[in-house]
């Protein structure tokens, strides 16, 4: 059991000034336990036992290809003692509805507990039903920001992709289908009390899965180094996962049973997802928002597209971070800038994915109502540099 006791549901560190908040004030969130390494989904029952009794085990529609997995998780947590109610079937981009619907049965079963497993629609499905357990308005109440999220009741996150983040974060991105929009509902009280990485999850994650879901978690990395909600902490913790995640992703790429490669995804996932739900991201998850929206187009594809875009449209603005992670990518030219954009053109090329957005199913038409639902974004708030709607419009004009 945890030392600080066994219902607390994150471990907040205040960094700063610790008098009285101001600019200098910041704080870094993280869930209680973080168990990684190859095998840790047997801890699953212990972890589950020590927070409840009856678990709603939340999973993808992939979860039948996954079918090993999810028995294993299910045999874990019964030979534990921990009753299992299962919710499969979370679909790619999943609406609010898909949240209430998975409380709405933890509730009527009596969980006191929600079990996520699988890739960021499945645990942020998993995640909101558990936060909402003692609501009775639906999630959007909390994604309209007309009230806040309070405490539910457990959440562990097991992911079985590497890049989504959402095991670290108190975020959960779902799409209002009336307004077609996507946005991240959130409350402080939503991060797991345990996030399991067992990289042998990801041995069977396809090559397009897992180059979409690495350069999610790239973005991940690069976004939340160059946000201006960076911290010292943010940033140690981003340059080491764009160093992970440069060199391992194109191996996994080619060869998904490297089992070094597949740790070193989980890892670098791992820590971009700490650095970003901490410092915030930018630009590219400003766009992709709208994207997935009205278009359909994966998340990481979308972000590999226009992160080299949005990386020269901020360069003058973070020069001296932009050599930084030029030399964590072993890049001596200076300004790094141009070659950190080339950079991850050149990887996403080695990972097969698609360079523009009309390679995807994006037309021309398009960008404008991309732009606007671009503009109110939280992660622009975060971008180094100040983005008109027209600045908006030209980068992707130039990425289109
Ligand atoms: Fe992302």
């Amino acid at each position: 059991m945890h030392p600080i006791g066994d219902r607390i549901r994150s471990v907040s560190v205040t960094l700063g000034n610790a008098r009285a908040p101001d600019q200098a004030t910041r704080t870094f969130m993280v869930p209680r336990k973080i168990v990684s390494g190859t095998g840790s989904l047997g801890l699953l029952g212990t972890e589950a036992a020590s927070l409840g009794t009856r678990a709603l085990l939340v999973t993808g529609r992939n979860a039948l290809r996954r079918a090993g997995a999810l028995q294993q998780a299910v045999g874990f947590l019964r030979t534990a003692g921990v009753d299992v109610v299962q919710h499969s079937g979370v679909t790619p981009d999943p609406g609010v509805e898909q949240a209430d619907e998975a409380r709405d049965l933890a509730r009527a079963r009596n969980c006191d507990l929600v079990v996520g497993l699988g890739g960021g629609s499945a645990l942020d499905v998993a995640k909101a039903a558990a936060g909402m357990m003692h609501h009775d308005a639906s999630v959007g109440v909390v994604q309209r920001g007309e009230e806040q999220g309070r405490p539910g009741v457990p959440f562990i996150a097991v992911p079985t992709t590497a890049g989504t983040g959402s095991e670290m974060t108190r975020n959960a991105v779902l799409t209002d289908a009336e307004k077609q929009i996507k946005a991240s509902a959130r409350s402080d009280h939503w991060i797991a009390a345990v996030a399991i990485v067992d990289p042998a999850l990801l041995v069977t994650l396809t090559p397009s899965l897992t180059a979409s879901s690495g350069m999610d978690a790239f973005t991940h990395a690069t976004e939340s180094l160059l946000s201006s909600g960076a911290t010292p902490v943010t940033e140690a913790l981003a340059l080491r996962s764009a160093q992970l995640l440069a060199a391992a992703l194109p191996v996994a790429y080619r060869n998904g049973k490297d089992r070094d490669a597949r740790s070193d995804c989980a890892i670098g996932s791992l820590t971009a997802a700490l650095a970003f739900a901490n410092s915030g991201l930018g630009a590219v998850h400003g766009f992709v928002h709208p994207i997935g929206a009205l278009h359909h187009v994966s998340h990481g594809v979308a972000c590999s597209i226009l992160l080299p875009h949005v990386l020269r449209f901020n360069a003058d603005a973070v020069k001296d971070k932009l050599d930084q992670l030029g030399a964590a990518l072993g890049i001596t030219a200076r300004p790094a800038g141009d070659q950190v954009a080339a950079r991850v053109r050149r990887m996403a090329r080695e990972v097969g994915l698609p360079q523009r957005l009309r390679d995807v199913g994006i037309t021309e038409e398009s960008l404008e109502r991309i732009a606007d639902g671009t503009v109110g974004s939280s992660s622009l708030k975060y971008n180094p540099r100040k983005a008109s709607r027209d600045d908006l419009l030209a980068i992707l004009r130039e990425a289109f």
